[in-house]
């Protein structure tokens, strides 16, 4: 509106940039409350049992050892949802790095002497961390993770394999990966009277507080929940971790402020993982490649204590034509951390699976990757038959195609070499789904011609209210500089988690409402608005949860070029190149970064992350940056990403699908596939890491 600039779509830089860069945006451990004691958890040494005794009284001559809790003396909560969060409340031990004592002290120094100092007795029990098919304890869910059914089968995907004159029967394998944001986990309590006053690091404050409420018998009025700046959370923040709940309690009982701030090395055990993934894909076609039979069984693990379904399999549901198909899913519990949420569960994993699985059916078939994933475009959702609200994947892979230059290809393996390097090309598409949930906002005219919006979002690392502050303005056909976004306290209007890629869509949704229902109040009203302004608020209760009779995703093509070193095994990504078709773009800035993060980080799953259960002991044995291989710099190439502009009125006013999770999804299948192209090699487990290439 208006050529002010604000136009959706604009490259706007991030309006807590300066705050960042110039260390004055607090973190959840960096409030300066008066009194405040620090905390350091121990945990459990055992993989499985129960504990039988927790000697505290050295760690309370310790200088400065304020408390230790211990399941014998620490606060009783309610039974939460999540039994993840159900600290401190019993002697069992569900798996190692369960925490079993918190020792709470003046300073962080203090506090971590303290937690060694804790002598903890167990009786220990045998236990199993391996996962593998056909294990004894493992299961076919009803649901799994996201809520989809785990089985779906459509004609005779087993029969229609066996006839098929052009077959692919593999078996991949993802390593359980971590998420590592930046700012590890951490959580401030403050309790004055009966009010508690929460400074977290997490995805959604409204979802914390809810949880608090219940756990500590409060009404949630009582509560506030501060997650002004969140260093990052892939997931990892999606729901309550045990660093809020042990926070809560220390403060509740030494009376003074306490913070959690957990070291990175106990994350992997306490705030979810990827769950590992073996999946086995049938794919049957015809000469002329078009798909008869598609089958996608996935096996997963659990904890003992919660059931998390890596959903791996639901994007073979969505991707391609086939009459005949099954998708599954078996997980199995076992004695390990409870896996959660990491950026696009399910689709991350299981794409890896299907594009791989695609491109060793288009060698067979000796046709063109491209070429065969086009033929087998679907025309409707294949497992619901739902329309696409907009589907846009084939224009994707020619675009990129066409940008990448990917005519030039030599499509025979170990076809291309410099010295000692192998170089080859790969190619898979990628997809997520559009999710949407209800929130509230709130947009006031101040009278000095200023706005406020209110809307309890969270700014994960995203660009969150930024691209909210554009909506706004858009929406009130006002320059951007004069609107001012509020998020991350929970005494805002509530709102959902950042998670699912959902956050743009489910917060712009009421705040653009709000802000067209000011802007007509406004309209009416002549003159500037009186003493305290005037206001509009609006919800999306039963619009933005309303089932949709379309099918909603957001789709995207990948294209890699790798080199393999055959004296050394490396492989390295040279060029990395994304389309994405995901509905309006909103901040062009924003948005071009968190394609390229989802990027890199499905960089980082195809060659450098992974997380290993460690049979002797139980748990992970990377909890740290040195031994979890994130992607530094240099490993990383110029990557591209490019996206191509939807209109799409089935999704909300704004027009907009998520884009936090796309960037991930099919990184590591396009940059596998390369590797295959280059080597003739086909490496079916994750990471590539030398030892294996080589
Ligand atoms: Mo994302 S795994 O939904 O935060």
């Amino acid at each position: 509106m208006a050529g002010t600039g604000t136009a959706l779509g604009a490259s706007v830089e991030r309006r807590e940039g300066r705050l960042k860069v110039t260390g004055t945006a607090r973190y959840a451990a960096e409030h300066p409350l008066p009194g405040r004691a620090q905390a350091w958890p121990v945990p459990a040494a055992v993989a499985r049992g129960r504990v039988t005794l927790v000697d505290a009284s050295a760690a309370l001559r310790l200088p400065g050892v304020l408390a230790v809790l211990t399941h014998e003396n620490a606060p009783r909560i309610a039974e939460p949802e999540d039994a993840a969060l159900a600290v401190l409340q019993n002697p069992q031990v569900p798996h190692r790095g369960w925490f079993v004592a918190l020792v709470v002290a003046e300073s962080l120094e203090e506090a971590r002497a303290g937690a060694q100092a804790v002598r903890v007795e167990y009786a220990a029990e045998d236990f199993d961390v391996t996962v593998r098919p056909g294990h004894p304890d493992g299961y076919e869910p009803e649901t799994v993770n996201g809520g989809y059914p785990g089985r779906r089968e459509h004609g005779h995907p087993d029969s229609a394999f066996g006839e098929a004159p052009v077959r692919v029967d593999v078996t991949v394998r993802v390593p359980p990966l971590h998420n590592h944001p930046m700012e590890p986990h951490t959580s401030t309590a403050r309790w004055d009277g009966d009010r508690l006053t929460v400074y977290t690091s997490s995805q959604g404050g409204t979802e914390v507080r809810r949880t608090l409420a219940a756990l500590f018998e409060l009404p949630a009025e009582q509560i506030t929940v501060v997650a002004e700046h969140v260093g990052g959370g892939f997931g990892s923040k999606g729901t309550p971790r045990p660093d809020v709940v042990l926070a809560t309690m220390a403060a509740k009982v030494t009376g003074r402020p306490v913070t959690v701030a957990l070291a990175r090395r106990y994350l992997p055990a306490a705030v979810g993982h990827r769950a590992p993934t073996l999946q086995r894909l049938r794919l049957g076609a015809g000469p002329d490649g078009r798909l008869t039979a598609l089958s996608h069984e996935a096996t997963t693990h659990t904890s003992r204590i919660t059931e998390f379904v890596e959903q791996a399999a639901v994007p073979s549901r969505v991707m391609y034509a086939a009459p005949n198909s099954l998708t599954t899913h078996q997980v199995v519990p076992l004695d390990v951390p409870s896996p959660s949420w990491m950026r696009a569960p399910g689709e991350c994993p299981g794409m890896y699976a299907l594009e791989s699985a695609v491109d060793e059916l288009a060698s067979e078939l000796g046709m063109d990757p491209v070429e065969l994933r086009v033929r087998n475009e679907p025309d409707r959702e294949p497992d619901t038959g739902k329309p696409f609200s907009s589907r846009h994947v084939v224009e994707c892979l020619r675009e990129g195609a066409r940008r990448f230059g990917w005519e030039r290809r030599d499509p025979r393996p170990r076809s291309r070499s410099e010295g000692p390097l192998l170089v080859g090309t790969g190619v898979a598409a990628a997809t997520y789904p559009v999710l949407v949930w209800p929130s509230t906002a709130e947009a006031r005219a101040l009278p000095d011609g200023t706005f406020v919006v209110r809307v309890n979002a969270t700014d994960i690392g995203t660009g969150a209210r930024t691209v909210l502050t554009q909506i706004a303005a858009d929406a009130l056909g006002v320059p951007l500089e004069r609107v001012h976004t509020e998020v991350g306290n929970s005494d805002l209007p509530a709102a959902s988690l950042a998670g699912g890629s959902s956050g743009t869509a489910s917060w712009g949704w009421p705040v653009h409402r709000a802000c067209t229902r000011l802007a007509a109040r406004l309209a009416e009203h002549a003159g500037p608005p009186p003493g305290k302004g005037l206001s509009a608020r609006a919800d999306t209760a039963g619009e933005a949860d309303a089932e949709s009779s379309y099918a909603r995703h957001a789709f995207g093509a990948h294209f890699a070029e790798v080199t393999v070193d055959t004296v050394t095994g490396e492989v390295r990504v040279r060029r990395l190149l994304g389309v994405f078709a995901a509905g309006r773009i909103l901040n062009a800035r924003t948005a071009r970064s968190q394609f390229v993060g989802g990027m890199t980080m499905g960089l980082g799953m195809a060659l450098t992350e992974g997380s290993t259960l460690d049979p002797a002991f139980g748990d992970f044995v990377e909890r740290d940056l040195a031994s979890y291989h994130v992607p530094a710099h240099a490993d990383v190439p110029a990557i591209e990403a490019h996206w191509i502009e939807e209109s799409d009125g089935h999704l909300n006013p704004m027009g907009s699908k998520g884009i936090g999770e796309i960037g991930i999804v099919g990184t590591a299948a396009a940059i596998g596939n390369a590797v295959h192209h280059a080597t003739g090699v086909r490496f079916r487990e994750l990471p590539l890491t030398p030892d294996r290439v080589l």
